[in-house]
C-alpha cells in the first residue's frame, strides 16, 4: 500500500542509506552486509517461497541467485527456478542449466542450490501431449482429427505459454515445499510477473466456467441418454445405474481433471498469498522511472495479496569513485527518498555498481558479502 508522503525534505529518519567505502575490486561490503542487509537476510530465512522481480536488467537473476546461495550456506536446500523465457541462470552460475533440477553449488557445503530453467515451449508440448492422450482416450475414435486440430489451435492461443509457466510454477512450489527448504523464483520483467501472480485467479475463473459448462452438458447428455434408452433399458433408472455408460464415465473423468486443476490453482494462490510462506523481493535501480514503477508494482502485488518483504536497490553509484559517480549518487539519494516516502515499511537493502559482471559461485558469494 502506498502511504502518503510525510512531506518535508527527507524520508523517515535514519532510512537514508549510509555511503559505503569501495573495497578492492569495487562494490560495497556486499548485499547482505550493507544497510538493510540483515532485514533482507531475515526475509529470505523466513520464506519457503521467494520471488525476485523488477524491470529488465536491474539484477533480478543476480539477487535471486545471491539469496539462494546465502541460504544454502546456512544449510538450507534451495531450489532456484527461472521463469523468464530468456533464461540466464546458466550464464550466471557458469554451468549448463535446463528444464530439470541441476546442482549449482559445489559439493561439500551444508546446504545446496539446485537450478531449473523452465522451458515454456517444452512445457506447452508436454501439456498438450497429456491433454491429447486424455482426450483421445475419452473421445470416440472418429473425433481424433478434431482433437488434433483443437490442440494445434491451443498451442498458439494467447495465454497458453503463460498458463504453462503457471503450471510449472505450481509444480515447482509443490516440489519445493516437499523436497526443499526454500524455492527462489527468478522472474521475468515486472509486467509479466504481476500478470503471472494474478493468473491463479484467472485460471480458477476459467476452470470454474469449464466446470459449469461441463456440468450443464453432462446433465443434458444424461437426460438425452435417459430418453433414448427408455425403451431398451430394463433397469428402471434411465440406463445410468448398474451398467457402464462410457459417456457418463468420460464426463466424470473430465470433471475430475478440471477439479484437480482448480484445487491446484487454489492451493497455489493460498501459498502465494500467505506471508508466512511467500515473499517478494523487488529489485530496482535508483533512477526516477524505476522508482515510480517499483512503487506501482508494490501496490499491484499488495492488491493481489502478495507480501513484499524487501527492496533491493542495485548498481548504486559508488561514493568514492570519482566526481561523476559521486554526483550520480547524490541524485540517486533524491530518487530513493521518493521510494522511502512511499514504502517506508519495506526494508531496503542495496548493492553498489561493480566494475565487472557477477559470474560464478564465488563471485556471487562476494556479491552477497559472505
Ligand atoms: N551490482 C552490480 N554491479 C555490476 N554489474 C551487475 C550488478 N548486478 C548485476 N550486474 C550485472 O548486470 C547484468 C544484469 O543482471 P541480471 O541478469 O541479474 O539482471 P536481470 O534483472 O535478471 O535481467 P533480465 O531482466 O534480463 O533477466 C548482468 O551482467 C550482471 O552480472
Ligand atoms: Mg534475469
Amino acid at each position: 500500500m502506498i502511504r502518503p508522503s510525510d512531506g518535508g525534505t527527507g524520508g523517515p529518519a535514519g532510512s537514508a542509506p549510509t555511503s559505503s567505502p569501495v573495497p578492492d575490486g569495487g562494490g560495497a561490503g556486499g548485499l547482505l552486509r550493507g544497510p538493510g542487509g540483515d532485514a533482507l537476510h531475515d526475509v529470505a530465512s523466513r520464506a519457503r517461497v521467494l520471488f525476485a522481480g523488477g524491470k529488465g536488467g536491474v539484477g533480478k537473476t543476480t539477487v535471486a541467485s545471491t539469496l539462494a546461495l546465502a541460504q544454502a550456506r546456512t544449510g538450507r536446500r534451495v531450489l532456484l527456478v527461472s521463469t523468464d523465457p530468456a533464461h540466464n541462470l546458466g550464464h550466471l552460475w557458469d554451468r549448463a542449466v535446463g528444464d530439470t533440477p541441476t546442482r549449482l553449488t559445489t559439493p561439500g557445503g551444508a546446504g545446496h542450490v539446485d537450478g531449473v530453467e523452465i522451458d515454456p515451449g517444452r512445457t506447452v508440448e508436454r501439456h498438450l501431449d497429456e491433454v491429447g492422450r486424455t482426450l483421445r482416450r475419452l473421445m470416440p475414435e472418429r473425433l481424433s482429427g478434431e482433437v488434433t486440430r483443437h490442440l494445434e489451435l491451443a498451442r498458439d492461443a494467447p495465454g497458453t505459454h503463460e498458463a504453462a509457466v503457471l503450471e510449472r510454477i505450481a509444480d515447482a512450489v509443490e516440489t519445493g515445499l516437499a523436497e526443499y527448504d526454500l524455492v527462489v523464483f527468478d522472474t521475468a520483467p515486472s509486467g509479466h510477473t504481476a500478470r503471472l501472480m494474478a493468473l491463479p485467479e484467472t485460471m480458477s475463473a476459467w476452470t470454474e466456467g469449464l466446470l459449469r459448462r461441463q456440468e450443464r452438458s453432462a446433465r443434458f447428455g444424461a437426460a438425452l441418454r435417459g430418453l433414448a434408452q427408455d425403451d431398451t433399458d430394463d433397469d428402471g433408472a434411465g440406463g445410468l445405474v448398474g451398467r457402464r455408460d462410457p459417456r457418463a464415465e468420460r464426463d466424470g473423468e473430465i470433471r475430475r481433471v478440471l477439479l484437480r486443476r482448480r484445487t491446484r490453482f487454489e492451493r497455489l494462490r493460498e501459498v502465494l498469498t500467505d506471508p508466512a510462506t511467500t515473499s517478494f523481493v523487488l529489485v530496482l535501480a535508483a533512477e526516477r522511472l524505476p522508482v515510480l514503477e517499483t512503487i506501482a508494482l508494490h501496490e499491484q502485488l499488495v492488491t493481489l495479496g502478495v507480501d513484499v518483504g524487501a527492496l533491493v536497490v542495485n548498481k548504486r553509484s559508488p561514493e568514492a569513485a570519482g566526481s561523476l559517480l559521486r554526483a550520480r549518487r547524490a541524485r540517486e539519494e533524491d530518487h530513493l527518498r521518493t521510494l522511502d516516502d512511499a514504502l517506508a515499511a519495506v526494508p531496503r537493502a542495496e548493492a553498489d555498481l561493480l566494475p565487472h559482471d557477477v559470474v560464478g559461485e564465488e563471485a556471487l558469494a562476494r556479491f552477497a558479502g559472505l
